[in-house]
């Protein structure tokens, strides 16, 4: 008999209810007791946010995107911002609070489902001594050591099938429209969504750009009788000798910078260099909605059912990961290191500059030699 514990910690990512889903099953056959921590960590601090997970609670969830248990990225628990009775904002350390009151729950394991942001409390809680098993999500691909997490399947899908659209009312109007994608410091939406939604230039954050590349691939297409162009910009695309375009911290107890603006100022430069009539838009938060796709609910269940029987296992402070096309066992520690880039050596680079996509540099010489390795 164990007592599970789950929590979905980040930004939402479809797929985290398909993981609470088959988490619960898998326990439950065992004869296993699993409950869910509402909004991160907050169940371990307030018992009423601490739910048991029964089937019948979890009935059909595989199939919606979002978490039934809510989820945060504020409040770290090692440095959470809390207002004292002055108005002040003090941080504050209450780690050892919640591993205390996860003894005294006496749960076995907490299985957290997270990005990078998450694994990491996660690995840290691990080194107190909680039982931890890591589950990678993250729509931004970004985590080493494995192959993919889930929710970027279904951002990519929701982006591309944005870019489909926009072709048309490009071309009736001969417009540029910018789309500014999400992904963080790694450009792999921008990328799968940009080359499989016909887009004439993907800007990359492994990538800094230059604008007259961008506008050199515009002119190229009018010459070539296309009156209209598609640009993808990940949000944290650099152009060269810039900066990363960011909105400050967003709320207390955010760790990281919002980004975003990109889109906006790539398509005001287009506007004035080349003089068409340009658009932006960005994507925002509809790529972290709706209805996880196969691939992604079908990895999310994978990844879930695999934490079980590493739970089973006794294999702590170590994350579930898709390494090839088989589940693996891999250091928390590892996951976390660093964020995942391009490396511009893949072969979908290769395929974007074959296909004649401008990626924001001089192809012709660096791409080339990049996806190559030759001349
Ligand atoms: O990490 C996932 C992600 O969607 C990023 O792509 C994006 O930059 C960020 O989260 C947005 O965060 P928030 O939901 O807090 O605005």
């Amino acid at each position: 008999m164990k007592k599970i514990v789950i929590s979905t910690g980040g930004g939402d990512a479809p797929g985290l209810n398909a993981v609470i889903y088959v988490i619960v099953h898998a326990c439950t056959k065992r004869g296993w007791e699993v409950y869910g921590s509402r909004s991160g960590y907050n169940g371990f601090l307030d018992i009423d946010e601490m739910v048991r997970l029964m089937p019948r609670d979890v009935a059909g969830i595989y199939a919606i995107g979002g978490t039934i248990l809510g989820s945060t990225n504020k409040g770290n628990p090692f440095s959470c911002p809390v207002e004292n009775l002055a108005g002040e904002v003090q941080i504050v350390d209450i780690s050892d609070k919640i591993l205390r009151n996860f003894n005294r729950m006496k749960f076995d394991c907490h299985i957290a489902i997270g990005g990078d942001g998450s694994l990491e409390i996660a690995h840290r809680f691990a080194q107190k001594g909680m039982p931890v098993i890591g589950v990678p999500k993250t729509i931004d691909n970004d985590l080493e050591v494995t192959d993919r997490t889930f929710g970027f399947d279904t951002a990519v899908s929701t982006a591309t099938e944005a870019l489909d659209k926009l072709h048309s009312t490009a071309k009736s109007h001969d417009r540029v429209m910018v789309v500014e994608v999400m992904g963080r410091e790694s450009g792999w939406i921008a990328l799968y969504s940009g080359i499989s939604g016909g887009a004439d230039v993907i800007l990359l954050p492994e990538i800094p750009f230059d604008m007259e590349n961008v506008c050199d691939k515009i002119a190229d297409n009018e010459l070539h009788d296309k009156h209209y162009s598609i640009v993808v910009v990940a949000e944290g695309a650099v152009p060269k000798d810039g900066k990363v375009f960011d909105k400050g911290h967003g709320e207390l107890g955010r760790e990281e910078v919002v980004l975003g603006g990109v889109g906006a100022w790539v398509a005001d430069e287009i506007r004035k260099r080349t003089g068409k009539d340009t658009r932006s838009l960005t994507l925002g938060h509809l790529q972290r909605g709706g209805s996880p796709t196969t691939f992604d609910r079908l990895l999310a269940l994978r990844f879930g059912a695999a934490a079980v029987r590493m739970v089973e296992e006794e294999i702590f402070d170590h994350m579930v990961a898709l390494v090839g096309s088989g589940m693996a066992a891999v250091p928390i520690a590892d996951a976390i290191k660093n964020r995942k880039k391009i490396d511009l050596t893949n072969d979908k680079i290769a395929t974007a500059r074959d296909i004649g996509i401008c990626l924001g540099d001089n192809s012709e010489v660096d791409g080339i030699l990049l996806a190559g390795g030759k001349k």
